[in-house]
């Protein structure tokens, strides 16, 4: 077990420092409404059930990278990176379980796009803890000294992988991409991140699945069942694990740096759906008005939520330097995790 790490000062240790947000949302809105027209739903049953009302989705030939590209540039741009400069990022990492094509990564693509050649560039596969597993990644290669900065794109396009007669997972999931940019900093600053918890539950994978199309069942030699090739989900399982496991994450992270529930300024959970949300941040002891969530905008954008919501809620005036935030994330694989930071102070 590592010690308590004292949020506030006297740890000196090197910290990943957040320093630049940003989000593409495709252009394409589509309402509960024209959902309901072909299929068997409605805008209140989805609303009252996930609170959500809209989400984006990609045209036809639109592929992830198309979406991180553009939230990273933002990214970029709000921490100040000089692109021109000696090495303006010494990693890219591209959490998403929608990749552009199942080989090669997406990253390196990401990444050339975005005019940094050369740079290591990797995906993470994670579902909808990606970013919170992105976010570790970029912890350890910070404090080790291996990076002095790390661009961390997390973007999806489940519309790409959805079963159009689905009306169980076409409520639930939009398109979309977050990023933030990490550099090397101190405990005490602004942007440090003070803790990540993660964890895993391989027995579950078949709560959040695309059966066929990868080794297991490739596809080549057998028979396949098209329905195997689409996303499947099994909601009310994912919806009560997803509530247990983002709150232990959470407790686990403010635990670790010593946070009350009175001390946190901001709960930023995976926007899966606002009954998640919310009883999570019952479950915490976080006062709801603190719980915040685009989810009724976005729906749930796997792993491009978390860095969407922080990218919103920082555009809203909803987070301040030095305001207590408290991230947490469940997805596919199962895996979960949870992170602690303090808001930094940015410039644009
Ligand atoms: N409109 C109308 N009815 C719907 C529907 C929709 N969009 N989606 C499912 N239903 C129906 C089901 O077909 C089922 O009908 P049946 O009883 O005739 O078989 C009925 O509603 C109940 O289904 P159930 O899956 O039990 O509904 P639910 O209340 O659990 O809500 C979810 C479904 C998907 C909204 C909910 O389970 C959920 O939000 N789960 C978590 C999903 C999530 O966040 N995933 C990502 C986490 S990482």
């Amino acid at each position: 077990m590592r010690e308590k790490i004292e949020a506030d000062g006297g740890d000196r240790r090197r910290r990943a420092v957040l320093c630049g947000v940003g989000g593409y949302l495709p252009p394409t809105v589509v309402t509960n409404d024209e959902l309901a027209v072909r299929l068997d739903t409605s805008d209140e049953w989805i609303r009252s059930r996930t609170g959500i009302r809209t989400r984006h989705v990609v045209e036809p030939g639109v592929a992830t990278s198309d979406l991180a590209v553009p939230a990273g540039a933002e990214a970029l741009r709000s921490a100040g990176v000089d692109l021109g400069g000696h090495r303006p990022v010494d990693m890219v990492i591209v959490a998403t379980s929608t990749p552009d094509h199942h080989c090669p990564a997406t990253a390196p693509a990401v990444a050339s796009r975005l005019g940094l050649p050369a740079v290591p560039a990797f995906d993470v596969a994670a579902v909808c803890s990606g970013f919170v597993y992105g976010l570790a990644l970029a912890d350890g290669v910070i404090a080790s000294g291996m990076a002095e900065r790390v661009l961390l794109i997390g973007a999806d396009t489940f519309s790409t992988i959805l079963d159009s007669t689905d009306r169980g997972t076409a409520a639930v999931f939009g398109d979309g991409a977050g990023a933030v940019v990490l550099r090397a900093g101190e405990a005490d600053e602004p942007g440090a991140l003070h803790t990540v918890e993660l964890g895993s539950d391989g027995a579950l994978a078949d709560l959040i699945t695309i059966r066929a199309g990868g080794s297991r069942h490739p596809g080549r030699d057998e028979v396949i069942d098209q329905a195997d090739l689409w996303f499947a989900m099994r909601g009310q399982a994912v919806y009560r694990h997803a509530v247990t496991r983002m709150a232990d994450a959470a407790r686990a992270a403010m635990a670790r740096v010593g946070w009350a529930p009175g001390d946190v300024d901001r709960f930023v959970g995976h926007q899966a759906n606002i009954r998640i949300l919310d009883t999570v941040g019952a479950e915490l002891g976080v006062p709801a008005e603190r719980v915040y969530t685009n989810v009724s905008e976005v729906g749930n954008t796997v792993a491009a939520s978390i860095p969407l919501a922080l990218t919103d809620a920082y555009n809203a005036g909803e987070l301040r330097a030095g305001d207590r935030v408290v991230l947490s994330a469940f997805g596919g694989g199962a895996t979960w995790g949870a992170a602690a930071l303090t808001w930094p102070d940015l410039k644009n």
